[in-house]
């Protein structure tokens, strides 16, 4: 999604803001630009495509003390040049980068060639507008640009923040002056920081780390000015507000690859970390510590969106088995648009970022229905984070790969802390559940560990690769708790080598996949436990009648296994709760593998965000 940065008081701030860029490339985007404050004019480069196009058009810029910079990811007509960030209001004296949706902007067009028939706007996007607005609102208050105070145009901003309907995050400059910044924030993220001599705004923290270690997460309505000796916060009802700065949640560490060729890869090489980080002080012999669910609920209901809807249906198989409480998964833009009805239930909002628009609008309407609220979030700041009624933070750190991998494993995991936790409470999980669990989650870093290293694993999947580098379609079957990760799996592989895979339930199989398998048809089969684990063996043998190669990925001790496959990639065997997110590791490094061959950047698809801040 697209991404904001602007600073001032920073000599620097033009070589600042193109590594703020640089740093916010992993979020996705097709064009970028930046604008600096240069005496009395303002300098604006932008380009389509790579951040790479873009340098070669600043090198030569003046050391400037105030700009801002953008990372487009289009929404509003496609990416050209003329799209792209910043957008200026015909007089040349708004700049304006933004984040969001402006959701009234034909409303506003119209107003504007009303008092204006001449008017021309010279991109399809709807944040042209706000610079446009902007520009009218001094004219028509009087002000001038170079002796007008500060305070002045904050009241100009206000009145232009109140006609913007949809969601924002708003960096703005004046030409001529290169001593303030204008900002604004609604659904979606803005963080600012200020070190007394120089100011920063982003809405996401990568572009801050190594520059400062403090910074401020804005409100909802949140807006205000930023200048060289400090900030002036306004809340939605227009009251200065005074915020404590907390302390960045990451190190200069998180935002570089430390030696490994991709970030995706580095954060699948973390997940032994993230078990052991994850279940830290929450999980002992005895009892589930420091998750709290808000009431003692009939019904939970789960939302989410991509990866962490896929942790969500773990969490339900977990919870239902564990609890025997009933819970309704949805796909977070199905629930916040959908009439729940029912007794009152705890939704559970699982998200990486925090930030996604959909997940964050689905815990907003579940406190309109008056439903509690529990987030299993990363990143402990977030907006979702702030706004849920309790959370269980995942304790991933940074997730930069486009791909979510190390963050499936904690949201999975902080599902499991849930439903252990329902199941206490409910009697149905008891102490001596918990014990043997417990073992087993203490041993599993280490098992991760192994496989990773493991030079048989290696060696499988290489020829497991082979069966898809030239093939278009393949497919990933599960059942029970294998089946989130079939669907987690196809998502991975058709994410980042753009090979079209669908993940199904075994027992769907013959209700529509089957009659698309062909001789080659690479087809990855999870195993599943108990008695559903024969019958997927069952459908594995269907598949492989009609000419599919057969993948399986199952543990050390399934002995069936060898003669239901083409090849059979068998991990530690762990405890059942966890087994599914060995097989899920194996299937990030097969997908990441093929991308790789496949010649695919995996760090960043196309087409694809890191975090969806719009809907
Ligand atoms: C995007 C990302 C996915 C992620 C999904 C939900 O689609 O590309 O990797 O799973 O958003 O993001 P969240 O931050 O809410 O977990």
């Amino acid at each position: 999604m697209c991404g904001i940065f602007g600073m001032i008081g920073d000599s620097n701030t033009t070589k600042l803001l193109m590594q703020g860029l640089k740093r916010m490339e992993y979020r996705g985007y097709d064009s970028s630009g930046i604008c600096i404050v240069d005496n009395n004019e303002f300098i604006r480069r932008r380009a389509v495509g790579e951040l790479s196009n873009l340098e070669p058009l600043v090198v030569n810029l003046p050391n400037a003390e105030c700009g801002i910079a953008h990372t487009r990811w289009a929404t509003h007509g496609p990416p050209t040049e003329d799209n792209a960030h910043p957008h200026m209001s015909p007089k040349l004296d708004v700049a304006v980068v933004h984040n969001g949706i402006i959701e009234n902007e034909v409303e506003l067009r119209k107003e504007l060639s009303s008092i204006d028939k001449n008017i021309i706007f010279k991109s399809d996007t709807d944040s042209e507008i706000i610079a446009h607005l902007l520009s009218n609102e001094i004219k028509n208050s009087g002000l001038d640009l170079k002796k007008s105070k500060d305070e002045e145009f904050i009241s100009c901003w206000k009145k232009v923040i109140d006609k913007l309907e949809g969601s924002f995050a708003l960096a703005v400059i004046l030409k001529g002056r290169n001593d303030f910044i204008l900002f604004a924030r609604k659904f979606a993220p803005l963080v600012i920081s200020h070190d007394g001599n120089k100011g920063i705004l982003a809405s996401d923290v990568s572009c801050i780390v190594g520059i400062t270690d403090k910074v401020h997460y804005l409100e909802e309505g949140d807006w205000g000015l930023i200048n060289k000796n400090g900030l002036k916060i306004f809340n939605i009802d227009g009251d200065l507000v005074e915020k404590e700065p907390k302390k960045l949640e990451w190190t200069l560490g998180d935002a570089e690859l430390g030696g490994y060729p991709t970030f995706m890869l580095k954060e699948i090489y973390e997940q032994p970390r993230v078990v052991r980080d994850c279940l830290r002080g929450r999980l002992s012999r005895e009892k589930i510590k420091g998750v709290s669910i808000p009431f003692n609920p009939r019904l939970l209901r789960i939302v989410g969106c991509g990866t962490a809807y896929n942790a969500g249906l773990l969490a339900r198989y977990y919870i239902e088995q564990l609890s025997k409480i009933p819970v309704i998964l949805d796909h977070a833009h199905e629930f916040r648009y959908g009439a729940p009805s029912g007794p009152k239930s705890l939704v559970i909002g699982i998200s990486q970022s925090g930030e996604t628009a959909d997940t964050l609008a689905a815990i907003q309407a579940a406190h309109e229905r008056g439903y509690p609220t529990l987030g299993i979030v990363n990143v402990e700041s977030s907006t979702i984070a702030r706004n849920v009624d309790t959370m269980i933070g995942i304790r991933a750190g940074p997730e930069i790969g486009v791909a979510s991998t190390k963050a499936f494993t904690g949201q999975v995991l902080g599902g499991l802390l849930v439903a252990m936790k329902l199941g206490q409470d409910s009697k149905n999980f008891h102490r001596e559940d918990l014990s043997y669990f417990d073992r087993h989650a203490r041993m599993l870093p280490t098992s991760i560990e192994r496989m990773l290293n493991d030079q048989n694993i290696k060696t499988k999947l290489w020829e497991a690769q082979q069966y898809f580098v030239d093939k278009n379609h393949a497919f990933f079957l599960g059942r029970n708790t294998s089946y989130p990760i079939a669907l987690e799996g196809a998502l991975k592989l058709k994410e980042i080598s753009y090979i079209h895979a669908e993940g199904y339930a075994g027992g769907e199989l013959k209700h529509g996949p089957l009659a698309l398998v062909e001789e080659g048809t690479p087809i990855v089969v999870i195993a599943s436990e108990g008695s559903s684990h024969k019958k997927l063996l069952g459908n594995a043998r269907e598949v492989a009648a009609r000419g599919a190669k057969v993948i399986l990925i199952t543990h050390q001790e399934d002995e069936l296994a060898d003669s239901h496959a083409d090849l059979v990639i068998k991990v530690p065997r762990t405890h059942d709760l966890l087994q599914p997110l060995l097989y899920n590791i194996i299937c990030q490094l097969l997908s990441l593998n093929i991308a790789e061959e496949r010649g695919c950047n995996v760090d960043r698809p196309r087409n694809l965000a890191k975090s969806v801040t719009v809907e």
